[in-house]
């Protein structure tokens, strides 16, 4: 196995793997309100991948990195056809965890199946609890769908994380109300700071509610400790006075580039090595290793040092 590092000692141990890059939602972080029918049916929609496709790139990137983890993503991945079939595969490659992050809306159906073929555990966007603020944010009903998800996928014995990406002035009166949800549910929330993605690339300041303003906001409320945030981990954690456990993703005012792990695969089987990068790597050649050692290495380059630096590419076609 060649070494793939970089200069800061960086290399890759988590794939993120888009599988198709349609969404039944049609979040305002993610899509312009003019580009939500194309979200909905967007291009690639034919000529996905098939299972024995990606489990062959997998298996290969497998071969080269040793991954630890894979995280399943989108657009949405639980729109993708051979899901359950997808997971048992990667399963029987040895990959240790098998992850996935969704919107939810099909999750009380594919909670079970996906716990039996392997999967460890899911993080569920969830913006807002209440239906009018949850509707604004991802322009469809409803939170309660999402809710009945989530409740499945614990009962299932998936381990469950809520994502709650907060913009100012839509939804960040959410922070309280979704802090009470998840303890009901003891279940962990990440708030995310919201990136200049897509069509955001150059207006996402105006929606940015930092890490500073969302743990004021909590602090009106709870007393709580800081835990830190993990090696290659994207979230910093806090403990509150009562035990619960809270993290913030603050990309934009805290930001984890020089311990970042990730390597990402599009549905389209181009790599990427950095979510600021807008330069998709093909990798064409099946039969030469070389070849692929000097792709990930390429795609290694693409991590910026210290901070993301936006993108016109949305999560959309990327899966965060
Ligand atoms: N900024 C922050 N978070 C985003 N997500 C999608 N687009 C953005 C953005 N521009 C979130 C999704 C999901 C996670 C993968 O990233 O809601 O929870």
């Amino acid at each position: 196995m060649a070494v793939i590092q970089d200069q800061y000692g960086r290399t890759f141990r988590t794939l993120r793997v888009s599988l198709l890059n349609h969404c039944n939602l049609g979040c305002v972080y993610c899509v312009a309100g003019e580009d939500i029918v194309k979200a909905a049916n967007a291009g690639g929609k034919k000529d996905l991948l098939s299972v024995p496709a990606l489990l062959e790139i997998i298996g290969r990137l497998h071969g080269q990195l040793e991954l630890g983890t894979i995280r399943l993503t989108g657009g949405e991945p639980l729109l993708y056809p051979g899901l359950t079939a997808l997971i048992r595969g990667i399963h029987d490659l040895g990959i240790p965890a098998i992850k996935l992050t969704t919107n939810g809306f099909l999750l009380e159906r594919l909670a079970i199946p996906m716990k039996e073929a392997g999967m460890a555990s899911v993080n569920v966007s969830l913006d807002a609890v209440d239906e009018d603020v949850f509707y604004k944010m991802s322009r469809r009903h409803s939170a309660e769908r999402v809710i009945r998800g989530i409740d499945a996928a614990l009962e299932a014995g998936l381990d469950v994380k809520i994502n709650s990406v907060i913009m100012r002035g839509i939804n960040d009166g959410q922070i309280l109300p979704l802090l009470d949800f998840a303890f009901s549910r003891r279940c962990s929330i990440r708030y995310l700071e919201v990136m200049a993605m897509g069509h955001l690339h150059d207006q996402a300041e105006k929606y940015l509610f930092s890490q500073k303003d969302i743990l004021s906001v909590i602090a009106a409320r709870h007393s709580f400790s800081s835990l830190g945030r993990a090696g290659a981990a994207t979230a910093s954690y806090w403990r509150t006075d009562e035990g619960h456990q809270f993290g913030v993703i603050a990309n934009e005012t805290e930001p984890f580039c020089r311990d970042c792990d990730r390597l990402r695969l599009d549905s389209s089987g181009h790599i990427y090595g950095c979510l600021s990068s807008n330069h998709p790597i093909q990798l064409d050649n099946m039969e030469d290793e070389t070849k692929w050692v000097e792709k990930l290495q390429q795609a290694l380059l693409q991590k910026q040092a210290l901070r993301f630096t936006g993108s016109d590419l949305s999560m959309l076609y990327i899966g965060g």
